[in-house]
C-alpha cells in the first residue's frame, strides 16, 4: 500500500539487513512510526504488545523472529527456545503456530552455520506468499462486491460492514476482509464501508479507518451496536470479516463481536463472508466453540480510553467505577451456519469440511 506516495508493506528487511522494520499500530492513526526488530525478545515483545497484530501478520512477524533468533543462536536448543518463545506471545491467531513450525521444518535440515540466513530467505518467502495469497482473495471476493452491484441500482454504493482490521495492516500487504474492498475500489465498483469500531482496542476505529482514509475508500465508522440496527434497515449489503483460526469444519474465529454481527446478518438475509488465507485453516480442528483458545487479555483495555486531547497529547482516561470487575475476552467464534461463504485464494467456498475440501482437495 503507498503512504506519502512511498509502497510500503507491514514489515520488511532493513537494506542493511541488519533488522526487520515494522510499522507500531499502537500509535496508529496520530502517528505513523516504523520501529525496528533487532532479536528474538525485540519479536516477541512486538506481537505480545500488539505493535504488530492481525493472523497473517503476527504469522510473518513471527518467521522474522525466528530469522533473528538464528543469528543469536542457531543451535537446535535456539531452535526449540525462539518457537516456544514466539509461540506463547498470543494464543487465538493459529498462523502463528503455521508460521514456527514452517521454519522448524525447514531449518530442520540445514547446518546451524547456513541457519541465520536460510531463515531469513523462508520468512521473506512466508511474506511474499502472504501478500499473493491476499491479492488472490481480493480478486475472488470483488466478484462478491460486483455482483452485489449488479444487484443494486446504477451507480449506487455497495455498503459493506466490516470488523476489527483485517486489512493491509493485519497482513503483510492487501488484507483478507479488505482486500476485495481495496480490488473492488480499483475497479471502480461504488461502494462503501461501515467500519465498527470494535472495543476494547478499537482495530476498526483507528487502524481500518486510517487505511481506508489513506486510500480514499468512502467508509463510515459507527459504534459496534449500529450494525444489528443498519441491517435492520437494509442499509447493509454484505459483511466481511477476517479470522484468525477458522476449522475444517468452517467454524470462524474472529474478533470479539464478530459472532453478534453474523447472527444479525442472518436474521435479516445479509450475506455474511470471511477472508480467509489458508495458513489460516486449522485443519486438525472441527469444532470452533470447543477446541479453539480464546485469548483473554488485560483488563485495562476495557476499564480505560486512550485517545488524542485537542492539543495534540495522547492521553488515557478510567471511563469505569473503581472497583467494578471486568472481563476482557478477545476473539469469539461464528458457527459454520451463520457464514454465507469463505473467501480463499482458491475461490469462494462453503463454510464446511466439503466447502474447503472441493478448494483444498490435497487436504482430505
Ligand atoms: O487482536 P488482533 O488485532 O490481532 O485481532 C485481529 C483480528 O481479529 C482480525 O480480524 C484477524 O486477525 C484477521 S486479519 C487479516
Amino acid at each position: 500500500m503507498r503512504i506519502d506516495g512511498a509502497a510500503y508493506r507491514t514489515i520488511w528487511p532493513t537494506e542493511d539487513g541488519g533488522a526487520v522494520a515494522i510499522i507500531d499500530q499502537t500509535r496508529l492513526p496520530h502517528d505513523f512510526a516504523v520501529v525496528h526488530l533487532t532479536s528474538l525478545e525485540d519479536a516477541a515483545h512486538a506481537i505480545r504488545a500488539m505493535l504488530v497484530r492481525g493472523a497473517p501478520l503476527i504469522g510473518a512477524t513471527a518467521a522474522y523472529g525466528v530469522a533473528l533468533a538464528m543469528r543469536e543462536d542457531p543451535s537446535d536448543d535456539g531452535l526449540e527456545r525462539a518457537c516456544a518463545t514466539l509461540l506463547a506471545t498470543r494464543p487465538t491467531a493459529v498462523n502463528l503456530r503455521w508460521a514456527l513450525d514452517r521454519l522448524r521444518d525447514h531449518l530442520a535440515g540445514v547446518p546451524e552455520e547456513s541457519r541465520a540466513a536460510a531463515a531469513a530467505i523462508e520468512a521473506a518467502a512466508v511474506a511474499d506468499e502472504d501478500v499473493a495469497i491476499n491479492h488472490a482473495i481480493g480478486q475472488h471476493g470483488a466478484g462478491l462486491i460486483r455482483a452485489a452491484a449488479q444487484r443494486k441500482g446504477a451507480g449506487e454504493p455497495v455498503q459493506v460492514l466490516t470488523h476489527c482490521n483485517a486489512g493491509w495492516l493485519a497482513t503483510v500487504d492487501w488484507g483478507t476482509a479488505l482486500a476485495p474492498v481495496y480490488a473492488a475500489f480499483e475497479q471502480g465498483i461504488p461502494l462503501h464501508v461501515w467500519v465498527d469500531e470494535t472495543r476494547p482496542r478499537n482495530q476498526g476505529a483507528s487502524l481500518t479507518a486510517w487505511e481506508l482514509n489513506r486510500h480514499g475508500v468512502p467508509h463510515t465508522v459507527i459504534a459496534d451496536n449500529v450494525g444489528g440496527h443498519l441491517m435492520q434497515h437494509g442499509k447493509v449489503d454484505l459483511c466481511i470479516v477476517g479470522t484468525d483460526r477458522t476449522t475444517a469444519t468452517g467454524d470462524v474465529c474472529n474478533k470479539i463481536g464478530t459472532y453478534l454481527k453474523a447472527l444479525a446478518a442472518f436474521d435479516n438475509g445479509v450475506p455474511f463472508y470471511v477472508g480467509l488465507p489458508s495458513p489460516t485453516i486449522d485443519w486438525g480442528m472441527s469444532d470452533g466453540l470447543r477446541e479453539i483458545p480464546i485469548e483473554e487479555r488485560d483488563g485495562r483495555e476495557v476499564t480505560h480510553l486512550t485517545g488524542l486531547t485537542a492539543d495534540g497529547r495522547t492521553e488515557t482516561i478510567k471511563v469505569t467505577p473503581d472497583g467494578s470487575p471486568v472481563a476482557n475476552y478477545g476473539f469469539d467464534v461464528t458457527p459454520a451456519r451463520l457464514v454465507t461463504g469463505l473467501v480463499t485464494e482458491r475461490g469462494v467456498c462453503a463454510a464446511s469440511r466439503e466447502g474447503l475440501f472441493s478448494l483444498f482437495p490435497e487436504r482430505r
